[in-house]
């Protein structure tokens, strides 16, 4: 906005103004004459900037939808969704949609106005024509005292006013346009994260007796945007994990394991109960200082399109070689590395799908053990692994997690049996707790779940065998109705 009008903002005015100023020492009546009618044409020039804001703002919709859908269909998984369910075609359709829409609403951004600057145009050159007339019926009166010259030197003052109102009114309009766009930017730029620092926020003390302990103290959560819900996600959840200890959270797909990792980094804020970290309420931490002692390793795993060692050092910038081989040794994912033609410096490709899913994770693992956090959270951290990377890995985390608590979420049991402490979450609250001796014995939630994992589904619920699979399964089908 800057660049475009500035220069001609300044030049165009000196000129009206001048011209103003020396039409009025000529003859301040025919300055009126030949004014009158500019009132009209700012009105008119209004009107044209509000219909320009309008499709500018459309215009800039439609662009950002456009963005959007290439990066949705190009992007790696997006071409292989598209071509898995061939809907190639259906991808340039709606592309082409998108695209002719824009081309409509950026031509009539461009036409918008035309007629109206035509408008002036007219007009504005038109006016030497109508003051000479004015001029020379009151010569003929004798009612004002003109001279020829008078009128010859305000015609031609008067002519010198139109490209620069002309530039003026492009000005004007500009500005309105630009201000539709602004109106979208600070949208974004206005927006107040949900989660802030307090002002008397503290940084998470060093060392201490409660440092590595996490602590649930009746907490309850709700996803902001599923507020309409009856059940929250997490109801009356309360938990401690002391310093050190190496804890798991078991439980069916949906419980809501995933849900209590993202509140400890505080992620997301608990709607009732408090978190806390270190024995403080991490609400009462500064965030950076919170995330900085906590590491974790997500359900998904996400690389850079970048190389290894970039991916690496993300989580430790400074990180010599040898401390990138040392936690890609511990994460059992150097041998790998050391086989590609590149090595380290091998590009991982977008979202890292130029490696396996096992590869990937191991790799996450390997940057997660390099941050060295006090608190490690492992999200099925393990599961694209085979049975016998798996043990490899899963010696290496049990190193890693020496002397830091550690909360590991997993479906596969196996790989939890010597924690610490094992909590049960069904339909966000905890069902049970204790080791797993301890929960075998009770003979409950967990006894079931680990016994269908070593001995398979129980017979009731496998259709093959079970004589009561026939009924079972149109009540499943209305449940899910319901
Ligand atoms: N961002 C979100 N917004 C709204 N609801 C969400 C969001 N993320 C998860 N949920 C819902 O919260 C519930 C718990 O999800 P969560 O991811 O914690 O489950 P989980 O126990 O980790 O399951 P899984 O074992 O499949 O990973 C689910 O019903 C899910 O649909
Ligand atoms: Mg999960």
């Amino acid at each position: 906005m800057l660049t475009n009008t500035i220069s001609s903002l300044l030049g165009n005015a000196v000129t009206v103004l001048a011209a103003f100023v020396a039409m009025l020492l000529l003859d301040w009546q025919l300055t009126i004459v030949a004014l009158i009618l500019m009132p009209i044409l700012v009105i008119a020039q209004r009107r044209v900037g509000q219909v320009r804001a309008r499709i500018a703002a459309k215009t800039q919709e439609s662009l950002s939808d456009m963005t959007a859908i290439t990066q949705e269909t190009l992007s790696v998984s997006g071409i292989l969704l598209s071509k898995s369910f061939t809907r190639q075609q259906a991808e340039i359709g709606r592309y082409s949609n998108e695209n002719d829409n824009q081309v409509r609403l950026q031509v009539s951004q461009q036409m918008s106005g035309q007629w109206f600057f035509a408008m002036v145009s007219i007009f504005l050159s038109s006016i030497p024509a109508i003051v000479y007339l004015v001029a020379g019926l009151l010569m003929s009166n004798g009612s004002a005292d003109i001279t020829a010259g008078t009128i010859v030197a305000f015609t031609t003052v008067q002519s010198r006013l139109l490209f620069p109102l002309l530039g003026l009114m492009r000005v004007a309009l500009d500005l309105q346009t630009s201000s539709a766009l602004f109106a979208r930017i600070f949208q974004y730029l206005d927006l107040v994260p949900a989660i802030q620092d307090s002002p008397t926020a503290l940084a998470v003390p060093e060392s201490g007796p409660a440092t590595g302990r996490v602590e649930f103290d009746d907490v309850t959560f709700a996803y902001p945007d599923a507020a309409g819900e009856s059940r929250p996600t997490l109801d009356q959840v309360s938990f401690t994990i002391e310093p050190g200890q190496f804890a798991a959270f078991v439980g069916p797909s949906g419980a809501g394991k995933t849900t209590v990792s993202y509140l400890i980094p505080r992620f997301y804020e608990a709607t009732a109960g408090r978190v806390l970290f270190g024995g403080i309420d991490v609400r009462d931490l500064a965030q950076q200082s919170l995330v900085s002692h906590i590491g974790i390793v997500s359900q998904e795993t996400y690389l850079f399109h970048a190389t290894i060692a970039e991916n690496l050092r993300y989580a430790k910038p400074d990180a010599t070689a040898d401390e990138l081989e040392a936690a890609a040794r511990s994460a059992s994912i150097h041998d790998t590395i050391a086989s590609f033609p590149a090595g380290y410096d091998t590009v991982v490709g977008e979202r890292g799908y130029r490696l396996s899913g096992g590869e990937k994770q191991r790799i996450a693992i390997a940057r997660v053990l390099l941050k060295n956090p006090e608190v490690l959270i492992l999200d099925e951290a393990t599961s694209a692994l085979d049975a016998i990377s798996e043990r490899v890995v899963q010696a290496a985390l049990d190193t890693a997690s020496r002397g830091r608590t550690t909360i590991a979420i997993a479906h596969r049991l196996s790989t939890i049996v010597a924690a610490d402490v094992i909590f049960v979450v069904d339909g966000g609250r905890i069902v049970e707790s204790g080791t797993h001796g301890g929960l075998l014995a009770a003979d409950g939630v967990y006894a079931r779940l680990y016994s269908e994992q070593v001995a398979g589904p129980s017979p009731i619920e496998s259709p093959a065998t079970a004589p009561g699979a026939r009924l079972s399964a149109p009540s499943l089908l209305s449940e899910e109705r319901d």
